[in-house]
Protein backbone atom coordinates (compact mmCIF):
# COMPACT_ATOMS: atom_id res chain seq x y z
CA UNK A 1 0.00 0.00 0.00
CA UNK A 2 1.07 3.25 -1.31
CA UNK A 3 4.28 1.46 -2.72
CA UNK A 4 3.54 2.05 -6.52
CA UNK A 5 6.35 -0.01 -7.60
CA UNK A 6 5.49 -3.43 -9.19
CA UNK A 7 7.56 -6.64 -8.64
CA UNK A 8 7.87 -9.16 -11.21
CA UNK A 9 5.19 -11.50 -11.38
CA UNK A 10 6.08 -15.36 -10.97
CA UNK A 11 3.70 -18.12 -12.08
CA UNK A 12 1.56 -20.55 -10.77
CA UNK A 13 2.70 -23.87 -11.72
CA UNK A 14 0.67 -25.70 -13.37
CA UNK A 15 -2.51 -23.31 -13.17
CA UNK A 16 -2.64 -21.88 -16.78
CA UNK A 17 -1.79 -25.54 -17.91
CA UNK A 18 -4.91 -27.02 -15.84
CA UNK A 19 -7.16 -24.57 -16.97
CA UNK A 20 -6.40 -24.76 -20.59
CA UNK A 21 -6.95 -28.75 -20.17
CA UNK A 22 -10.42 -28.03 -19.17
CA UNK A 23 -11.19 -25.75 -21.35
CA UNK A 24 -9.99 -27.32 -24.38
CA UNK A 25 -11.35 -30.53 -23.51
CA UNK A 26 -15.01 -29.86 -24.61
CA UNK A 27 -16.23 -31.19 -21.23
CA UNK A 28 -16.87 -28.14 -19.70
CA UNK A 29 -17.25 -24.59 -20.62
CA UNK A 30 -16.04 -22.36 -17.59
CA UNK A 31 -13.83 -22.85 -14.95
CA UNK A 32 -14.27 -20.68 -11.69
CA UNK A 33 -11.27 -19.47 -9.61
CA UNK A 34 -12.12 -18.56 -5.94
CA UNK A 35 -9.76 -17.43 -3.71
CA UNK A 36 -9.49 -15.00 -0.96
CA UNK A 37 -8.99 -11.10 -1.16
CA UNK A 38 -5.15 -10.04 -2.67
CA UNK A 39 -3.74 -13.59 -3.51
CA UNK A 40 -3.35 -12.62 -7.31
CA UNK A 41 -6.31 -13.95 -9.13
CA UNK A 42 -6.36 -10.86 -11.25
CA UNK A 43 -2.45 -10.90 -11.70
CA UNK A 44 -3.45 -14.70 -12.75
CA UNK A 45 -5.28 -13.75 -15.15
CA UNK A 46 -3.70 -10.66 -16.81
CA UNK A 47 -0.03 -12.67 -16.60
CA UNK A 48 -1.01 -16.19 -17.38
CA UNK A 49 -4.38 -16.90 -18.81
CA UNK A 50 -5.26 -14.51 -21.61
CA UNK A 51 -1.42 -14.12 -23.06
CA UNK A 52 -2.24 -17.90 -23.73
CA UNK A 53 -5.18 -17.97 -24.25
CA UNK A 54 -4.24 -15.79 -27.26
CA UNK A 55 -1.83 -17.96 -28.45
CA UNK A 56 -4.33 -20.65 -28.79
CA UNK A 57 -6.38 -18.24 -31.31
CA UNK A 58 -8.65 -17.69 -29.23
CA UNK A 59 -10.21 -14.10 -28.61
CA UNK A 60 -10.90 -13.02 -24.76
CA UNK A 61 -12.74 -10.63 -23.05
CA UNK A 62 -11.86 -9.08 -19.39
CA UNK A 63 -14.71 -7.50 -17.02
CA UNK A 64 -14.11 -6.64 -13.65
CA UNK A 65 -17.39 -6.60 -12.30
CA UNK A 66 -16.19 -5.22 -8.88
CA UNK A 67 -16.02 -2.02 -10.36
CA UNK A 68 -19.55 -1.20 -10.75
CA UNK A 69 -20.72 -3.44 -8.24
CA UNK A 70 -23.79 -0.81 -7.43
CA UNK A 71 -25.10 -2.14 -10.44
CA UNK A 72 -23.20 -5.14 -11.95
CA UNK A 73 -26.21 -6.20 -14.85
CA UNK A 74 -25.14 -3.01 -16.55
CA UNK A 75 -21.49 -3.50 -15.74
CA UNK A 76 -21.42 -7.06 -17.77
CA UNK A 77 -23.66 -5.86 -20.88
CA UNK A 78 -22.13 -2.54 -21.59
CA UNK A 79 -18.97 -4.32 -21.12
CA UNK A 80 -19.60 -6.32 -23.85
CA UNK A 81 -21.44 -3.82 -26.07
CA UNK A 82 -18.62 -1.35 -25.57
CA UNK A 83 -16.01 -4.22 -26.67
CA UNK A 84 -17.89 -4.77 -29.62
CA UNK A 85 -18.33 -1.50 -30.59
CA UNK A 86 -14.38 -1.25 -30.30
CA UNK A 87 -14.18 -3.97 -32.19
CA UNK A 88 -16.35 -2.37 -35.30
CA UNK A 89 -18.28 -5.61 -36.31
CA UNK A 90 -21.62 -4.25 -37.34
CA UNK A 91 -23.14 -5.91 -34.88
CA UNK A 92 -25.57 -3.05 -34.54
CA UNK A 93 -26.60 -3.66 -37.93
CA UNK A 94 -27.69 -7.11 -37.63
CA UNK A 95 -29.67 -6.14 -34.42
CA UNK A 96 -31.11 -3.67 -36.41
CA UNK A 97 -32.09 -6.06 -38.70
CA UNK A 98 -33.29 -8.94 -36.18
CA UNK A 99 -35.33 -6.31 -34.73
CA UNK A 100 -36.91 -4.96 -37.89
CA UNK A 101 -37.90 -8.82 -38.67
CA UNK A 102 -39.13 -9.55 -35.42
CA UNK A 103 -41.47 -6.62 -35.31
CA UNK A 104 -42.64 -7.48 -39.20
CA UNK A 105 -43.53 -10.68 -37.99
CA UNK A 106 -45.88 -9.37 -35.06
CA UNK A 107 -47.98 -7.28 -38.29
CA UNK A 108 -47.58 -4.80 -41.19
CA UNK A 109 -48.03 -1.94 -39.58
CA UNK A 110 -45.60 -2.35 -36.85
CA UNK A 111 -43.70 -2.76 -39.70
CA UNK A 112 -44.55 0.89 -41.18
CA UNK A 113 -43.54 3.01 -38.09
CA UNK A 114 -40.29 0.89 -37.23
CA UNK A 115 -38.75 1.32 -40.40
CA UNK A 116 -38.23 5.41 -39.84
CA UNK A 117 -35.64 5.45 -37.27
CA UNK A 118 -32.55 4.06 -38.59
CA UNK A 119 -30.19 5.51 -35.73
CA UNK A 120 -29.86 2.14 -33.13
CA UNK A 121 -32.18 2.13 -29.89
CA UNK A 122 -30.75 0.06 -27.31
CA UNK A 123 -33.18 -3.23 -26.53
CA UNK A 124 -35.17 -1.79 -23.29
CA UNK A 125 -34.71 -5.54 -21.93
CA UNK A 126 -31.71 -5.87 -20.14
CA UNK A 127 -31.75 -9.42 -20.86
CA UNK A 128 -31.97 -9.55 -24.40
CA UNK A 129 -29.03 -6.75 -24.55
CA UNK A 130 -26.97 -9.56 -22.85
CA UNK A 131 -27.91 -12.57 -25.31
CA UNK A 132 -27.55 -10.46 -28.50
CA UNK A 133 -24.10 -9.15 -27.16
CA UNK A 134 -23.02 -12.28 -26.25
CA UNK A 135 -23.87 -14.48 -29.20
CA UNK A 136 -22.28 -11.18 -31.34
CA UNK A 137 -19.21 -11.82 -29.16
CA UNK A 138 -18.91 -15.40 -29.87
CA UNK A 139 -20.31 -15.25 -33.78
CA UNK A 140 -16.87 -15.58 -35.49
CA UNK A 141 -14.11 -16.64 -33.09
CA UNK A 142 -13.64 -19.30 -30.10
CA UNK A 143 -13.89 -16.53 -27.39
CA UNK A 144 -12.56 -16.57 -23.85
CA UNK A 145 -14.84 -14.27 -21.59
CA UNK A 146 -13.06 -13.61 -17.77
CA UNK A 147 -15.78 -12.42 -15.11
CA UNK A 148 -13.51 -11.24 -12.84
CA UNK A 149 -14.91 -10.76 -9.03
CA UNK A 150 -18.41 -12.31 -10.18
CA UNK A 151 -20.37 -12.74 -6.63
CA UNK A 152 -20.84 -8.68 -7.92
CA UNK A 153 -23.87 -10.69 -9.94
CA UNK A 154 -25.09 -11.71 -6.36
CA UNK A 155 -25.80 -8.02 -5.72
CA UNK A 156 -28.17 -7.97 -9.40
CA UNK A 157 -31.29 -6.55 -8.57
CA UNK A 158 -33.30 -8.07 -11.93
CA UNK A 159 -33.93 -11.89 -10.52
CA UNK A 160 -33.75 -12.83 -14.06
CA UNK A 161 -30.31 -11.57 -15.09
CA UNK A 162 -28.34 -14.62 -13.85
CA UNK A 163 -30.56 -17.27 -14.98
CA UNK A 164 -30.70 -15.07 -18.34
CA UNK A 165 -26.47 -15.38 -18.71
CA UNK A 166 -27.03 -18.88 -18.05
CA UNK A 167 -29.23 -19.50 -20.85
CA UNK A 168 -27.17 -18.05 -23.36
CA UNK A 169 -23.84 -19.06 -22.10
CA UNK A 170 -25.06 -22.80 -22.42
CA UNK A 171 -26.60 -21.51 -26.20
CA UNK A 172 -22.99 -20.68 -27.06
CA UNK A 173 -21.34 -23.69 -26.41
CA UNK A 174 -18.59 -24.84 -27.95
CA UNK A 175 -17.85 -21.13 -29.45
CA UNK A 176 -17.76 -19.11 -25.88
CA UNK A 177 -15.49 -20.28 -22.51
CA UNK A 178 -15.97 -18.78 -19.39
CA UNK A 179 -13.83 -17.92 -16.78
CA UNK A 180 -15.03 -16.80 -13.49
CA UNK A 181 -13.43 -15.32 -10.16
CA UNK A 182 -14.77 -14.63 -6.98
CA UNK A 183 -13.50 -14.18 -3.42
CA UNK A 184 -16.50 -13.34 -1.46
CA UNK A 185 -17.74 -16.70 0.13
CA UNK A 186 -21.09 -14.88 0.84
CA UNK A 187 -21.64 -13.61 -2.10
CA UNK A 188 -21.38 -16.95 -3.83
CA UNK A 189 -23.63 -18.86 -1.16
CA UNK A 190 -25.98 -16.05 -2.32
CA UNK A 191 -25.80 -16.73 -5.59
CA UNK A 192 -26.53 -20.32 -5.50
CA UNK A 193 -29.29 -19.74 -2.73
CA UNK A 194 -31.06 -17.09 -4.94
CA UNK A 195 -31.12 -18.87 -8.15
CA UNK A 196 -32.22 -22.47 -7.73
CA UNK A 197 -30.11 -23.52 -10.50
CA UNK A 198 -26.20 -23.03 -10.27
CA UNK A 199 -24.65 -20.55 -13.17
CA UNK A 200 -21.74 -22.35 -12.38
CA UNK A 201 -22.94 -25.74 -13.31
CA UNK A 202 -21.51 -25.96 -16.56
CA UNK A 203 -17.81 -24.91 -14.99
CA UNK A 204 -15.28 -26.77 -13.30
CA UNK A 205 -13.53 -25.29 -9.96
CA UNK A 206 -9.64 -25.07 -9.61
CA UNK A 207 -7.39 -23.97 -6.68
CA UNK A 208 -5.05 -20.90 -6.63
CA UNK A 209 -1.98 -22.83 -6.16
CA UNK A 210 -0.01 -21.21 -2.96
CA UNK A 211 3.28 -20.21 -3.97
CA UNK A 212 6.33 -21.82 -2.33
CA UNK A 213 9.89 -21.84 -1.43
CA UNK A 214 10.35 -21.22 -5.37
CA UNK A 215 8.82 -18.00 -4.79
CA UNK A 216 11.06 -16.93 -2.22
CA UNK A 217 14.06 -17.89 -3.93
CA UNK A 218 12.91 -15.90 -7.05
CA UNK A 219 12.55 -12.71 -4.63
CA UNK A 220 15.78 -13.88 -3.20
CA UNK A 221 17.19 -13.14 -6.96
CA UNK A 222 15.54 -9.75 -7.50
CA UNK A 223 16.79 -8.64 -3.96
CA UNK A 224 20.36 -9.58 -4.35
CA UNK A 225 19.96 -7.99 -7.85
CA UNK A 226 19.55 -4.64 -6.31
CA UNK A 227 20.70 -4.92 -3.05
CA UNK A 228 24.26 -5.62 -1.39
CA UNK A 229 22.96 -6.41 1.81
CA UNK A 230 22.53 -9.91 3.41
CA UNK A 231 19.02 -11.48 2.99
CA UNK A 232 18.32 -14.30 5.36
CA UNK A 233 16.51 -16.76 2.98
CA UNK A 234 14.84 -18.70 6.07
CA UNK A 235 14.17 -15.06 7.56
CA UNK A 236 11.89 -14.31 4.11
CA UNK A 237 10.24 -17.77 4.11
CA UNK A 238 9.24 -17.09 7.75
CA UNK A 239 7.95 -13.49 7.08
CA UNK A 240 5.93 -15.09 4.20
CA UNK A 241 4.38 -17.69 6.28
CA UNK A 242 3.50 -14.32 8.65
CA UNK A 243 1.77 -12.57 5.96
CA UNK A 244 -0.39 -15.35 5.13
CA UNK A 245 1.16 -16.48 2.06
CA UNK A 246 0.47 -13.51 0.37
CA UNK A 247 2.13 -12.62 -2.14
CA UNK A 248 0.86 -8.64 -1.92
CA UNK A 249 2.29 -8.32 1.53
CA UNK A 250 5.79 -10.05 0.58
CA UNK A 251 6.29 -7.83 -2.28
CA UNK A 252 5.37 -4.49 -0.05
CA UNK A 253 8.31 -6.05 2.52
CA UNK A 254 10.45 -6.47 -0.10
CA UNK A 255 10.28 -2.85 -1.09
CA UNK A 256 10.69 -2.06 2.28
CA UNK A 257 13.84 -3.68 3.07
CA UNK A 258 14.89 -1.94 -0.30
CA UNK A 259 14.51 1.49 0.98
CA UNK A 260 15.97 0.66 4.10
CA UNK A 261 18.81 -1.13 2.13
CA UNK A 262 19.34 -3.37 4.70
CA UNK A 263 18.84 -7.25 5.50
CA UNK A 264 16.76 -5.85 8.80
CA UNK A 265 13.44 -8.23 8.20
CA UNK A 266 11.88 -7.87 11.39
CA UNK A 267 12.13 -3.84 10.66
CA UNK A 268 10.63 -4.14 7.29
CA UNK A 269 7.89 -6.15 8.70
CA UNK A 270 7.13 -3.48 11.34
CA UNK A 271 7.34 -0.63 8.86
CA UNK A 272 4.46 -3.03 7.16
CA UNK A 273 2.77 -3.43 9.58
CA UNK A 274 2.95 0.48 10.43
CA UNK A 275 1.61 1.40 7.12
CA UNK A 276 -1.47 -1.12 7.15
CA UNK A 277 -2.51 0.50 10.58
CA UNK A 278 -2.08 3.73 8.60
CA UNK A 279 -3.97 3.52 5.92
CA UNK A 280 -6.43 -0.10 5.69
CA UNK A 281 -6.86 -2.08 8.01
CA UNK A 282 -6.19 -0.30 11.15
CA UNK A 283 -8.83 2.77 9.73
CA UNK A 284 -11.28 0.43 9.19
CA UNK A 285 -11.60 -1.02 12.61
CA UNK A 286 -11.87 2.53 14.32
CA UNK A 287 -15.10 2.84 12.58
CA UNK A 288 -16.44 0.04 14.28
CA UNK A 289 -18.90 -0.52 17.11
CA UNK A 290 -17.36 -2.49 20.66
CA UNK A 291 -19.33 -5.03 19.35
CA UNK A 292 -17.98 -5.31 16.07
CA UNK A 293 -14.41 -4.86 17.28
CA UNK A 294 -15.00 -7.36 20.09
CA UNK A 295 -16.46 -9.89 17.73
CA UNK A 296 -13.52 -9.15 15.01
CA UNK A 297 -10.74 -9.47 18.21
CA UNK A 298 -12.24 -12.82 18.76
CA UNK A 299 -12.35 -14.40 15.06
CA UNK A 300 -8.68 -13.27 14.61
CA UNK A 301 -8.13 -15.54 17.37
CA UNK A 302 -7.11 -19.36 16.09
CA UNK A 303 -9.52 -21.76 17.20
CA UNK A 304 -12.01 -19.01 18.23
CA UNK A 305 -15.47 -20.47 19.70
CA UNK A 306 -18.73 -20.74 17.34
CA UNK A 307 -20.10 -16.83 17.20
CA UNK A 308 -23.54 -18.28 19.42
CA UNK A 309 -22.11 -20.37 22.21
CA UNK A 310 -22.20 -19.49 25.85
CA UNK A 311 -17.96 -19.42 25.87
CA UNK A 312 -18.16 -16.61 23.01
CA UNK A 313 -20.71 -14.81 25.01
CA UNK A 314 -18.38 -14.40 27.86
CA UNK A 315 -15.43 -13.62 25.74
CA UNK A 316 -17.44 -11.00 24.54
CA UNK A 317 -18.53 -9.54 27.10
CA UNK A 318 -15.00 -9.18 29.03
CA UNK A 319 -14.03 -6.71 26.05
CA UNK A 320 -14.37 -3.23 26.85
CA UNK A 321 -17.71 -1.02 26.32
CA UNK A 322 -19.99 -4.17 25.91
CA UNK A 323 -23.19 -3.98 27.23
CA UNK A 324 -23.86 -6.51 29.99
CA UNK A 325 -26.94 -7.64 28.81
CA UNK A 326 -25.15 -9.42 25.47
CA UNK A 327 -27.40 -11.25 23.65
CA UNK A 328 -27.16 -13.62 20.53
CA UNK A 329 -29.49 -11.14 18.77
CA UNK A 330 -27.20 -8.84 19.19
CA UNK A 331 -24.17 -10.84 17.99
CA UNK A 332 -26.66 -11.56 15.44
CA UNK A 333 -27.10 -7.71 14.16
CA UNK A 334 -23.20 -7.45 14.42
CA UNK A 335 -22.10 -9.87 12.33
CA UNK A 336 -24.72 -8.67 10.11
CA UNK A 337 -22.61 -5.63 9.83
CA UNK A 338 -19.54 -7.11 9.71
CA UNK A 339 -20.92 -8.91 6.67
CA UNK A 340 -22.29 -6.12 4.64
CA UNK A 341 -18.62 -4.18 5.79
CA UNK A 342 -17.04 -7.58 3.86
CA UNK A 343 -15.07 -7.92 7.09
CA UNK A 344 -16.53 -11.61 7.78
CA UNK A 345 -17.80 -14.20 5.91
CA UNK A 346 -19.29 -17.44 6.57
CA UNK A 347 -17.33 -20.05 6.92
CA UNK A 348 -20.40 -22.59 5.70
CA UNK A 349 -20.03 -24.50 8.92
CA UNK A 350 -22.80 -23.63 11.38
CA UNK A 351 -22.31 -20.25 13.34
CA UNK A 352 -18.69 -19.92 12.22
CA UNK A 353 -17.99 -16.85 10.91
CA UNK A 354 -13.81 -15.86 9.21
CA UNK A 355 -12.06 -12.29 8.45
CA UNK A 356 -12.21 -12.11 4.74
CA UNK A 357 -9.60 -9.90 4.70
CA UNK A 358 -5.56 -11.20 5.65
CA UNK A 359 -4.06 -8.20 6.44
CA UNK A 360 -7.12 -7.36 8.98
CA UNK A 361 -6.24 -10.54 10.23
CA UNK A 362 -2.57 -10.20 10.88
CA UNK A 363 -3.35 -6.75 12.48
CA UNK A 364 -5.73 -7.83 14.62
CA UNK A 365 -3.16 -10.74 15.38
CA UNK A 366 -0.39 -8.69 16.17
CA UNK A 367 -2.47 -7.00 18.95
CA UNK A 368 -1.72 -3.46 17.53
N1 LIG B 1 2.01 -14.65 -8.76
C1 LIG B 1 2.37 -13.47 -8.27
N2 LIG B 1 3.67 -13.07 -8.28
C2 LIG B 1 4.03 -11.89 -7.77
N3 LIG B 1 3.18 -11.02 -7.22
C3 LIG B 1 1.87 -11.33 -7.17
C4 LIG B 1 1.41 -12.58 -7.70
N4 LIG B 1 0.08 -12.63 -7.54
C5 LIG B 1 -0.27 -11.49 -6.92
N5 LIG B 1 0.79 -10.70 -6.73
C6 LIG B 1 0.78 -9.37 -6.08
O1 LIG B 1 -0.40 -9.24 -5.35
C7 LIG B 1 -1.14 -8.11 -5.78
C8 LIG B 1 -2.63 -8.43 -5.71
O2 LIG B 1 -2.93 -9.41 -6.64
P1 LIG B 1 -4.31 -9.43 -7.43
O3 LIG B 1 -4.85 -8.07 -7.60
O4 LIG B 1 -4.07 -10.25 -8.64
O5 LIG B 1 -5.19 -10.22 -6.39
P2 LIG B 1 -6.74 -10.56 -6.45
O6 LIG B 1 -6.88 -11.94 -5.90
O7 LIG B 1 -7.27 -10.30 -7.80
O8 LIG B 1 -7.29 -9.54 -5.38
P3 LIG B 1 -8.76 -8.88 -5.26
O9 LIG B 1 -9.64 -9.92 -4.65
O10 LIG B 1 -8.55 -7.75 -4.30
O11 LIG B 1 -9.18 -8.46 -6.62
C9 LIG B 1 -0.62 -7.80 -7.17
O12 LIG B 1 -0.73 -6.44 -7.46
C10 LIG B 1 0.82 -8.25 -7.08
O13 LIG B 1 1.60 -7.22 -6.51
MG1 LIG C 1 -8.79 -9.08 -8.47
Amino acid sequence: MGLSFELPYFPRKGLVEDVLQILTSGLKQGVTLFAPRRQGKTSFVRHELIPAAHELGWKTLYIDLWRRRGEPELALVEGLEAFLEARRSGWKRRLRFRQLRAKASAGAAEVESTLEPVSFTPDAVLENRLDFALSALAEKDVTLLVLDEVQALAGAKREDFVAALRTVIQKLQGRLLVFYTGSSREGLNHMFRQQRAPLFASAMPVQLPDLGDDFIEDRMVFLAERTRARIDEASLRNAFERLGRTPEFLNEVILHLLIAGNGNIDAAMAKWMQSHTETGAGALLEELRPLELALMNMLAQPGHPSVYSTESVAWLSRWPDIDASLTTAKIQAALKRLTRMELVAPTGRQGDYEIEDRAVLLHLRAGT
